[in-house]
């Protein structure tokens, strides 16, 4: 039997995309869920554009079979480096054809320059995002008078999947990256956290800034935007099923620690399965 016929599928490396799912939850409560985290094979940061693709469409297909109709990449380095290929290459040449792939950069691309007065927007990512340069195109499609100003910070995932984000030792990391940030230019006024797993450090991010710099976090643009599309897509809107279940699944063996962070985020007792996506792919 399929675990999730007609729900939505969220999809992350691992625990940010937690981040994203929280507010979409709450903006589209009615809706059955299914969250999948590739916790065993994060971060994908540092990895090449094929490992990220296929392990990407590996997750998607997994989802697909459990009866998802619609899937959404809650994962920047995801949407970046795999999104396009899946949605004009992989999906039309598989038995998934009719089903849908939505990733999050951009949504956030186009909201992003309301954000800033001094046009000067700093975007924290990972080493995939922002080598893909995908913020810089996508950014200046919607606001072409903004200056982006980018900076990968590689250690801070590790950091959250190991649960030492908000330990003391964090400071120094979260500190090193922005600094690297801030000395590319003194008039940046927003920073958007490119990466669903850093609104995890936001209170860290916030508490070495100045007061007047904004720290934009995703979720909230992403769950919008899902609001969005839904709306102006009946004819998927109506193969999804409602009942307010959430599922989680993630492909550690170890499920506990996803399961403490799941539980916190929200406010309930989650207990997660672990899959192997690579069955049957
Ligand atoms: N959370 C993912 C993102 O938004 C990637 C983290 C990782 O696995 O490196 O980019």
């Amino acid at each position: 039997m399929k675990a999730a016929g007609g729900a939505i599928g969220v999809f992350d490396s691992g625990i940010g995309g937690l981040t994203v799912f929280r507010s979409i939850v709450e903006q589209l409560p009615g809706y059955n869920y299914l969250y999948l985290g590739d916790n065993g094979r994060a971060p994908y940061g540092n990895r090449s554009f094929n490992t990220i693709h296929q392990y990407t469409w590996e997750c998607v297909q997994w989802m697909f079979k459990q009866g998802c109709p619609l899937v959404i990449l809650a994962c920047n380095t995801a949407s970046a480096k795999a999104l396009r290929t899946i949605q004009q290459h992989d999906l039309p040449n598989s038995p998934f054809a009719d089903r849908r792939v939505l990733g999050v950069i951009r949504p956030t691309a186009e909201v992003i320059g309301d954000y800033t007065k001094s046009k000067h927007i700093g975007v924290l990512g990972t080493n995939g995002t922002v080598q893909s340069g995908s913020y810089v195109l996508e950014i200046e499609k919607f606001s072409p008078d903004i200056n982006v100003h980018q900076q990968a910070c590689p250690l801070w995932v590790p950091l959250i999947e190991n649960g030492e984000y908000n330990k003391p030792g964090a400071d120094h990391y979260v500190e090193m990256y922005l600094d690297e940030l801030m000395q590319q230019s003194p008039d940046i006024d927003t920073i958007l956290l490119a990466c669903t797993h850093y609104p995890l450090l936001q209170e860290k991010i916030k508490a070495h800034l100045p007061a007047n710099i904004k720290v934009v976090a995703q979720g909230d643009i992403v769950a919008a935007s899902l609001a969005d599309y839904l709306q102006r897509h009946p004819e998927m809107e109506q193969r999804l099923s409602r009942g307010a279940n959430k599922k989680f699944y993630t492909t550690i063996d170890d499920t506990a620690d996803f399961d403490r962070h799941a539980s916190r985020f929200f406010a309930d007792n989650v207990k997660s399965e672990y899959v192997d996506v690579r069955e049957g792919c």
